[in-house]
């Protein structure tokens, strides 16, 4: 079946003159549920009729995957922060190209989890890695991009770690001590009070349903006003007014 496509302004600068779909992140600490949290959300927009594509980082494409398995391989107890820095942001590079850009293209929803906001919360509030040195790498790593939405989970440090204990996860970060966890939570949290537009602090503690609803209406929210500002900005090209029919169909999407 084919899915709904959402005709969005594009992405600038990377999808330039195309159409493009929706890029919505998923971040947090070790154990926040994002992983759960973005299939869920994946699972309710495809039974809405959105085409969606679900991908994680590093990770996505062949070649960042094998990166991924270099990054987090606990053998490679070796590995220099600058290495780690630059590793992550080639895995980013090679997603962007051979993934998110060619699905938010065709007009789908990309649902990451994980993306730049990870590396400054872990390299640079958790290794110490200067803010300004991750921007300028980003720079030539994203061209720019940010997601259109960011769910950040927030959840207890402890408790996060202790939560994948118990599903024996392990990799080269998680082993980080708990006062490197604790840095990298911070960082999350001075993003989302930087950017509380973009990114939507959501409370990870609670149960998983509880969690997943307010994420929906979160992501609701979010589409809404993306249409609305599209169909808007498509009335102000043609330099019309709206005629009944067009009022009929932003309502029914806006409610507004
Ligand atoms: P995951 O286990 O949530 O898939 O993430 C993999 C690990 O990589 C996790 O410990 C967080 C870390 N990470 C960074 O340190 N920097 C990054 O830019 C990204 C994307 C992940």
């Amino acid at each position: 079946m084919k899915g709904r496509k959402l005709e969005i302004p594009p992405h600038p600068p990377l999808t330039k003159g195309g159409k493009r779909g929706v890029f919505i992140s998923f971040e947090g600490t070790e154990g926040s549920g994002k992983s759960t949290q973005a299939r869920l959300l994946s699972e309710y927009l495809k039974k809405k009729g959105y085409e969606t594509v679900l991908t994680e980082e590093p990770g996505g494409t062949t070649i960042s995957r094998e990166i991924r398995r270099v990054l987090l391989s606990t053998k490679h107890d070796k590995m220099g922060y600058m290495a780690e820095l630059l590793l992550y942001n080639a895995a980013r590079i090679q997603h962007i190209k051979e993934k998110i850009i060619p699905a938010l293209t065709k007009g789908k929803i990309v649902i990451t989890d994980r993306f730049s906001d990870s590396t400054v919360a872990y390299q640079g509030y958790g290794r110490g890695i200067s803010l300004r040195l991750i921007d300028s790498l980003d720079r030539i790593a994203t061209d720019g991009m940010r997601p259109d939405l960011t769910i950040l989970l927030d959840l207890d440090v402890e408790a996060g770690l202790m939560r994948n204990k118990h599903i024996n996860k392990v990799d080269r970060l998680e082993l980080e001590d708990v006062k490197f966890h604790k840095k990298v939570r911070e960082g999350f949290l001075k993003l989302a009070a930087k950017e509380p537009k973009r990114i939507k602090l959501v409370k990870a503690s609670k149960g998983i349903n509880e969690i997943h609803r307010d994420i929906m209406r979160i992501v609701e929210k979010v589409l809404k006003a993306l249409i609305a500002r599209e169909s808007a900005r498509r009335l102000a090209k043609l330099g019309g007014t709206e005629s009944k029919l067009e009022i009929i169909a932003r309502r029914r999407v806006t409610g507004a």
